[in-house]
């Protein structure tokens, strides 16, 4: 299993860190099979697993549950877990709570916090209590109600050195790593070449030290609207819907199941004597 060292030297080396996101036990399975080098539980899971329409309601007991699951599938990969809204502002103490909580109760080695400035303190808390703790600035999705949706950040030059700043402080807090969201490719390289910890992009253009995505929308799976940055490369909802598709009607017209290939029998001599 690779450790923040290890990512901090692939950062070192030029090599870059594919990150996914994983949910469940397949999902998980899947990723750590693929060599993805990170699996994120992240609360996105709100919206793509559990159909809220933000990550608003994900609670720290939800996100323990699915990274349990994700555990059993990948034993052999480095976990990150959100901490949900609301779990780490208002206090230092509740955020080190929530994160004790998951990592002991689902063995995630690390969580990930959103934000800037407001939560250095709590990252350098977290830090110097033993818990890993990866930044996420750009887009934060948490806060899409205050910042008005799920838009472009810092595209202007003010916004750009306030982020900037932001990262290095989250570096200089302790953080191992930090994810940009949705922000100009122009200043993920940026960020990526100022600080010396790994940069994971999402929508933060190829010059980041690596890139995050959403398990569903990397291989399309019950997702209706996806984002500029994302690429489809795979398709389960055309696969999974002819699938099951093909299974309705051969169970209505009585194609499925087949009498030799799927069923079980019963010797002549023990159906005799059940008819007596
Ligand atoms: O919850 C999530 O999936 C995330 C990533 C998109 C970075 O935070
Ligand atoms: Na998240």
């Amino acid at each position: 299993m690779k450790s923040t060292t290890d990512f901090l030297k692939m950062k070192q080396a030029g090599e870059k860190i594919a990150m996914l996101t994983a949910y469940d036990y397949p999902q998980a399975k899947l990723a750590e099979e693929a060599g993805v080098d990170m699996i994120l539980v992240g609360d996105s899971l709100g919206m793509v697993v559990l159909g809220y329409d933000s990550t608003v309601p994900v609670t720290t007991n939800d996100m323990i549950h699915h990274t349990k699951a994700v555990k059993r599938g990948a034993k052999d990969t480095f976990i990150v877990t959100d901490l949900p809204f609301m779990t780490f502002h208002i206090s230092k103490e509740e955020a080190l709570r929530a994160a004790g909580k998951i990592m002991q109760e689902s063995g995630a080695h690390a969580v990930k916090i959103e934000g800037g400035g407001e939560v250095v303190e709590t990252i350098r808390a977290l830090t110097n209590a033993g818990v890993p703790v990866m930044g996420h600035l750009g887009l934060t999705p948490q806060t899409a109600g205050v910042l008005g949706g799920y838009k472009v950040q810092a595209k202007t030059a003010e916004a750009a050195s306030e982020l900037i700043e932001e990262a290095k402080k989250c570096e200089e807090a302790g953080a191992f790593a930090i994810v940009l969201e949705c922000i100009p490719h122009q200043l993920g390289k940026e960020v990526a070449s100022q600080i010396n910890i790994p940069v994971i992009g999402i929508g933060a253009g190829p010059d980041t030290d690596g890139q995050v995505l959403v398990f569903h929308d990397v291989v399309t799976f019950g997702v209706d609207r996806v984002p500029k940055f994302v690429k489809k490369f795979a398709d389960i909802d055309f696969e999974a819907s002819a699938g099951i598709g093909k299974y309705v009607v051969e169970v209505k017209s009585g194609v499925f199941p087949d009498l030799q290939q799927h069923t079980f029998e019963m010797k002549q001599e023990e159906l005799s004597s059940l008819y007596g």
